[in-house]
């Protein structure tokens, strides 16, 4: 479906593209399928994102939460990915508790968490074996480094094409993640990226040529939408035009 690429001026023009994408996104799978499926990411960026959606009148009833990837760590602590959602967003607006699906992190055991996480997202959506579910929409951050969710450069969970969540790994911390196999069968996925930290990976990302185990990022290639959302201190150098397809980039 190729590949829309926006290099917005600044952080909060960033900010008010993404919140009127993300929901203009929610908007149109809950008219189209009565409900949204929406999984999160996780770091800094989005954060000011949530605070915003969180202001919007959403049909709240209608979307469910879902979260592409965890820290390991209980959602009390600071850097859990679910306590900074449902302290930005979650818990500010009136939807429903059971429409609110977080990483399990509580086994002392991430594959066994990964694989409790697998038969919940898969029992939601009612797949068969072998079948992936199909999110409406994901969002994404990336880091310095290239990664996606936590699709760490070089690591196993890179090669896991058969399984949904898979566990990743920060430098030997372990992490609960989609896969890039699950995350490429979602109908809409959108990465916001920011910051001038950002510029060497996006270059070799955006690059027709590379290396996918060095660069995270490159294995995301959906059957649905593809958005790249930058900001200028992060996209400014590539000589991107608007919403260019990085085929023939
Ligand atoms: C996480 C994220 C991760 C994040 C990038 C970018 O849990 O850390 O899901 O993939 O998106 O690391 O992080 P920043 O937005 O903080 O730069």
């Amino acid at each position: 479906m190729g590949t829309n690429v926006e290099v917005l001026p600044s952080q909060t023009a960033l900010l008010e593209r993404s919140l009127q994408l993300v929901a203009d996104k929610i908007n149109t799978a809950t008219a189209l399928h009565g409900q949204c499926t929406i999984a999160l990411s996780g770091g800094s960026t989005p954060k000011s994102l949530y605070e915003a959606i969180a202001k919007q009148s959403l049909p709240w009833e209608k979307i469910h939460v879902f979260w592409g990837d965890e820290r390991y760590v209980p959602p009390e602590h600071p850097d859990s990915n679910q306590g900074m959602a449902r302290r930005a967003w979650l818990d500010k607006v009136d939807i429903p508790a059971a429409n609110i699906h977080p990483m399990p992190t509580d086994a002392a055991d991430p594959a066994a968490d990964a694989q409790k996480y697998e038969l919940e997202v898969r029992k939601f959506f009612g797949s068969a074996p072998g079948e992936f579910p199909v999110f409406d929409i994901v969002l994404l951050g990336m880091g310095d480094d290239g990664h996606t969710a936590s699709l760490f450069p070089h690591t196993d969970v890179l090669q896991a094409r058969d399984r949904a969540i898979g566990v990743g790994n920060k430098d030997g911390e372990p992490r609960l993640t989609f896969t890039a196999a699950l995350i490429n069968q979602a109908r809409c996925v959108i990465f916001i990226v920011a910051g001038a930290n950002k510029q060497s990976a996006l270059a070799q990302v955006f690059a027709p040529e590379g290396d996918d185990m060095a660069y995270p990022s490159r294995l995301i290639e959906p059957v649905g939408e593809l958005w790249w959302l930058l900001d200028e201190s992060a996209g400014g150098n590539l000589g991107l035009a608007t919403s260019q397809s990085r085929s023939n980039y």
